[in-house]
């Protein structure tokens, strides 16, 4: 799953990941992650999801990252915003208002650029990625934000067996493999979404379950 791969996708409009609207389970569980007004909320591997307008809603900074231009530029002209873009080494900062989205590899990024992040917003970002850059976008992660981490993650649990990623199967087991040792792991729900999903099924599997957790001491 190189960058070209995905400047392939969007640029085939192939983004069936992409929500028209915003994922009920951010609404669901936003409030776990006790980030206040005035917070700050990382979603790396952002696309153009609506979720960053809902998170801004709440009065917080938010930052994504994102490799495609097409997706980010799409995400400010859709949204009737005009972002202001910098350019320093090899990352754009397009920035509007209270949302801040780098145009780049998240493998880029440095922490001086995350230092007043509070939480993490991971919907469709570590499942996105095959099993081998799994570990690293984890360990990055952890670099790039303070500790102690805080994360609402959203992750897809499937018989890999039956269909290729992406999205890729993250059992509960892998994500404590990444996180056990970084901070204590809260499931907070799982649901099998095959009937609202009929392109899983078409794709080969008669189950997948959305598994929402949060990441991170319950106070600070
Ligand atoms: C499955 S999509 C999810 C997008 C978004 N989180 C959502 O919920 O709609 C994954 C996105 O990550 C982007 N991406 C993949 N690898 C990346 C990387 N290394 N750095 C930054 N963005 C990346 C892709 O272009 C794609 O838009």
């Amino acid at each position: 799953m190189d960058a070209e791969f995905w400047r392939q996708r969007w640029a085939n409009n192939e983004i069936g990941f992409h929500l028209d609207g915003v994922n009920p389970k951010l609404i669901e569980h936003y409030s776990v992650l006790g980030v206040q007004p005035g917070g700050c909320v990382f979603v790396p591997l952002c696309g153009k999801s609506q979720d960053m307008l809902w998170l801004a809603r709440q009065g917080v900074d938010v930052i994504g990252v994102e490799l495609s231009e097409k997706a980010v530029n799409a995400f400010f002209a859709e949204n009737q915003m005009t972002p202001d873009i910098k350019i320093f080494d090899h990352l754009e900062r397009w920035c509007c208002d209270n949302i801040t989205i780098y145009r780049g590899d998240f493998f880029d990024l440095i922490p001086e650029l995350f230092e007043h992040v509070d939480a993490v917003y991971d919907r469709a970002a570590l499942v996105a990625l095959p099993k081998q850059m799994r570990s690293e976008y984890c360990k990055h992660l952890s670099y790039l934000v303070p500790a102690p981490l805080r994360v609402l993650l959203i992750c897809f649990d499937y018989d890999q067996d039956k269909m290729d990623g992406p999205p890729f199967s993250v059992p509960a087991y892998e994500v404590r493999y990444h996180f056990s040792e970084v901070v204590p792991i809260t499931p907070l729900s799982s649901e099998n979404i095959i009937a609202e999903n009929p392109q899983f099924k078409t794709r080969g599997l008669n189950a997948i379950e959305e598994q929402v957790y949060f990441l991170g001491y319950p106070t600070r």
